[in-house]
């Protein structure tokens, strides 16, 4: 009798849990050795939003969320589990490891005039060669300043920092711990050496002793009560790419069509842009780093125009109206930027704005004008990501937005790229998952999990004379931004 070669890896029905700490829910997934989702599960929280600008949440909400889910799960039954969440919050500890005071988000604009303070101190391109990033205002060390300038007595409190899905590491292992992708987005770290920045940490007067260990994504960081192994985990884009097999540089991209907008690359060699348009951060791969650019509102600008201008329509009509209106829409064009803009502009005052409407145009015509805007707007991140390391010819698409085929057309003939979708599309959560089962052993490294659990469902391609047709409408996306400035320097 030929003997039956054991499964791949030597494991059988294998359970895998990725959570993901979102900034409107935990969302946690259960797979198995072969990237089967077992189940789904979700617990939403609330937002706080003090003043305006500003966005807080309670890190205890996370946990509980999280504790929810992963019983959902049935995770105590798991082989490993990942964390991924929202990058660049802040959380401040005292000495009893406690919040000393709300979160402090992403998403938070109040620290405008720290980025500028430590742009000054430090120089620009000094920070841009010590950390390989720009001073934003969503950034966690802005926010540090902030509180010492703010709420000294709370500043004067704190023993430890740790980001969003580190604190649920807490409660669930007991350990002080980030990972590489994650600490690149607090603007303490030297992304290209992976380690915190001593100069930086020192010259914001950071105490060395409040900062995690930052380990490798897939590394083991400790275990659940239950005594689970627990992987270090990733910022939500970076588990995010390992979920759809963003992995190396000769690979695909991805590009994230959720309410906000993402072009991905991974890196080989540490790549930083000299402008600090796009940010550099390790990748969730070990010797790995990624270059992303992220546009704050496009699938957001799609469900904005729904809400206002037809909020009973399905996006399918919606989606069926604007592919009756040729590539153009008849020299209608939109600017997406109705959060402001990250890449290229760094510009929270960016606004959007409709040029070139007729009486000719409906509402079909509205929206092919603002899928048509968010997919310029992708390739603006794009130029600025192929120029750090080369233009891929593939990306993997994801999010809300890609579920429709209109727009992937469209943006894989603005891109000049073709686009594949994979069989999960379940975000972060699933990039989560792998790092879970490479630190519980269930496979060698992220490539193995990769190549287990992730695969293309299908392709979608520009139309033909698409490509051409959007490249000459380019210019008139790229007047609008000045054109919008120009409006808001009138307005004073
Ligand atoms: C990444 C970023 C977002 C947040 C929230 O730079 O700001 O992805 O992590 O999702």
């Amino acid at each position: 009798m030929i003997p039956v070669p054991p499964p791949r890896g030597g494991h059988t029905g294998a359970r895998l849990v990725g959570l993901d700490i979102g900034t409107s829910s935990v969302k946690g997934i259960a797979i198995d050795e072969a990237g089967t989702v077992l189940r789904i599960a979700e617990r939403a929280y609330p937002l706080s939003v003090p003043h305006p600008g500003w966005a807080e949440q309670d890190p205890d909400d996370w946990v509980r969320a999280a504790r929810e889910v992963l019983a959902e799960l049935d995770a105590d039954h798991a082989d490993g589990i990942g964390l991924a969440g929202q990058m660049h919050g802040l959380v401040a500890l005292g000495e009893d490891d406690r919040p000393l005071r709300p979160a402090i988000l992403w998403n938070d604009g109040r620290t405008q005039a720290q980025c500028d303070a430590i742009e000054a101190r430090i120089g620009r391109d000094r920070l841009l060669a010590l950390t390989g990033n720009r001073a934003l205002a969503g950034f966690t060390a802005p926010k540090l300043l902030w509180m010492a300038e703010h709420e000294p007595a709370i500043h004067a409190r704190i023993r430890r920092i740790l980001l969003p899905k580190d604190y649920v590491r807490l409660a669930l292992c007991g350990v002080h711990a980030t990972d590489v992708s994650d600490a690149s987005g607090t603007l303490l770290f030297d992304v290209a050496r992976r380690t915190w920045s001593a100069e930086l940490v020192d010259a914001l007067h950071v105490d060395r002793a409040w900062l995690p260990e930052a380990l490798e994504s897939a590394a083991l960081c400790g275990h659940t009560a239950a005594g689970v192994p627990v992987a270090a985990g990733a910022g939500d884009q970076a588990a995010g790419a390992l979920g759809v097999g963003v992995v190396a540089q000769a690979g695909p991209a991805s590009i994230v069509l959720g309410t906000s907008g993402v072009v991905f690359a991974a890196r080989d060699t540490y790549a930083a842009d000299p402008d600090g348009a796009v940010h550099a951060f390790c990748h969730a791969v070990p010797h790995a780093w990624h270059v992303m650019g992220v546009m704050l509102s496009a699938a957001g600008s799609l469900r904005w125009l729904r809400d206002v201008a037809a909020p009973d329509a399905s996006f399918d009509a919606l989606l069926c109206a604007a592919a009756a209106w040729e590539p153009g829409a008849e020299g209608l064009v939109f600017a997406p930027y109705l959060a402001g803009e990250r890449t290229p502009h760094a510009d929270p005052a960016a606004r959007a704005m409709f040029a070139g409407l007729t009486l000719r145009h409906d509402r079909g015509a509205l929206v092919r004008a603002v899928l048509e805007g968010v997919a310029f707007g992708l390739a603006d991140g794009m130029d600025r990501v192929a120029a750090l390391g080369g233009r891929p010819r593939t990306a993997r698409v994801s999010g809300g937005g890609s579920r429709g085929r209109l727009w992937l057309q469209i943006v894989a003939a603005v891109l000049d790229v073709e686009l594949q979708r994979t069989a999960v599309d379940e975000g972060a959560a699933f990039g989560a998952a792998l790092l879970g089962g490479v630190a519980g052993g269930v496979f060698a490294d992220v490539h193995e999990a990769v190549a287990a659990c992730v695969n293309t469902a299908d392709t979608i391609v520009a139309p033909s004379g698409w490509q051409q047709r959007y490249a000459q409408l380019r210019p008139a996306f790229e007047a609008l931004y000045p054109a919008q400035a120009a409006v808001r320097a009138a307005l004073g």
